[in-house]
């Protein structure tokens, strides 16, 4: 009892060396020299943009747009750009990798270029869009040539979007010749088209002379229909679309980023595995890299010497019960009950397929066990197709039968890992459950 008290306050003494501090979890970072699996973690971590030379088969997207951007390298007007494709297959990877190419060209050509990364999911309003464009155009005067620190003081807060908008032009006006703005998951913004009619018109509206490029990027390629005619007219700009990877290229991906491990810690059939498991449901790069890592990091905590397939296969699971936790994590927790009770029905029997009323009449014995009060069938029946809309569960409609057309419900994941996702949001499902040990 007194050991574990010791070791459970560990922590709460001052640290040996501050720089390392344990409780903030520095000592492992710095030890990552004498990590016996990592030799590079930080290759592997999200955001992490990676030098040129380890992006590998997206050469003919890299040139296309290029092709639309280099014009700002000789101070002449870019293209606007449109990327459209699933998620993973290098959008945002792309477009920073050439804007900055252009961006460093024009300014080594003595023009007085800059650039802007906007993530329109957290800027998701014209406003936010707006302040970032300004603040960081304004904050990397000092980048361009001979132009020493901005006079210019833009207010942090309390002016609107056209405000901003008026601060963009005279910075513009008194330092840029041009500049490329990348905004980035467009689809998540609320104010698209303002935005981008505001940007694209700028000078044809005669508010700055400087040259603006736009480079959109959306996950969804239904998008473009949504613009509107008047942003499509302003933009004209062009489009592409990015394919999701296939299993070799996934390969050749992290092939590239071995050096992320110490020599002859991966083996053999590691990365193809890897690959193969993020191809079957789109080829999503950012997946693989993921579960690469993931699996690095199940060996580690092992003390393992090497990286197996089954470190894979783990890891696999552990990136899905992460994924479905933060897809769960909206659902309010009726709608958890509902998928527990499919998941029960799924894995105590031999089918997969399951009726409405079959669901219904399970659910209601959950909702009698948690305690809460039972809602309707239709109810459920909405909760079922939300579910299919999220990719948890699929529905189909089965024709005939006695009493007419049903739903068949079917859990497309697997029924552990679904419900160590539902046991990480829901105590009263882990009362229900007892000692159940998530899969490791
Ligand atoms: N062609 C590629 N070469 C090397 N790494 C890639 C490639 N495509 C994607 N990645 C990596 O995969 C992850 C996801 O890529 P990202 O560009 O963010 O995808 P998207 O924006 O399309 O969702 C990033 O870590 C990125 O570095
Ligand atoms: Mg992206």
């Amino acid at each position: 009892m007194k050991e574990d008290q010791e070791q459970l306050t560990d922590f709460l003494q001052a640290p040996d060396d501050p720089a390392n501090d344990p409780l903030l979890g520095l000592d492992q970072e710095s030890t990552d020299s004498a990590s016996q699996i990592f030799a590079r973690r930080e290759l592997l971590k999200v955001g992490t943009v990676p030098e040129g030379d380890r992006i590998v088969g997206r050469n003919e997207e890299i040139k296309a747009v290029a092709n639309e951007l280099r014009h700002l390298a000789m101070g002449e007007p870019p293209n606007h750009v449109m990327i459209y494709g699933k998620t993973g297959t290098g959008k945002s990877l792309v477009s920073r990798h050439v804007v900055k190419r252009v961006i460093d060209s024009a300014n080594a050509r003595g023009i007085n270029a800059g650039k802007v990364y906007i993530e329109c999911k957290s800027k998701n309003t014209e406003t936010r869009a707006a302040r970032t464009l300004t603040q960081e155009l304004n904050s990397t005067v000092d980048e361009l040539l001979d132009a020493g620190e901005s006079t210019i003081r833009v207010p942090r807060r309390g002016i609107g979007a056209g405000d901003y908008y008026e601060y963009l032009w005279e910075i513009l006006d008194e330092y840029y010749d041009g500049i490329i703005v990348i905004l980035d998951e467009i689809d998540k913004h609320n104010d698209s088209d303002e935005l981008l009619h505001e940007l694209s018109r700028a000078r044809e509206a005669d508010h700055t002379d400087a040259h603006i490029g736009i480079v959109a990027i959306s996950n969804k390629i239904q998008y473009r229909g949504r613009l509107n005619e008047r942003v499509k007219s302003s933009m004209r700009n062009k489009d592409f679309i990015f394919e999701p990877y296939s299993a070799s290229e996934l390969v050749n991906i992290m092939e590239h980023r071995r050096d992320a491990f110490q020599e002859g810690v991966l083996t053999e059939g590691v990365i193809p595995k890897t690959a193969d498991l993020a191809a079957q449901e789109h080829g999503d790069a950012r997946k693989a890299i993921d579960v690469l890592r993931i699996a690095g990091e199940v060996a580690e905590n092992e003390n393992a010497e090497q990286i197996l397939d089954r470190h894979v296969e783990e890891a696999q699971t552990h990136a899905e019960v992460d994924r479905l936790t933060d897809l769960l994590k909206a659902h309010p927790p009726q709608a958890k009950f509902v998928l527990y009770s499919l998941m029960k029905l799924t894995n105590s029997n031999d089918r997969h397929a399951f009726s409405t009323s079959d669901v219904y009449d399970r659910y209601n014995l959950v909702a009698r066990d948690v305690g809460v009060d039972v809602l309707s069938f239709d109810r459920v029946y909405q909760i079922l197709k939300e579910s299919a809309f999220l990719g948890v569960t699929e529905s189909q409609k089965i024709s005939g039968g006695r009493e007419g057309n049903y739903l068949d419900h079917t859990l497309l994941r697997d029924p552990d890992v679904v419900l160590t996702a539902l046991l990480v949001n829901e105590d009263r499902l882990k009362k229900l459950e007892g000692d159940f040990t998530p899969p490791t």
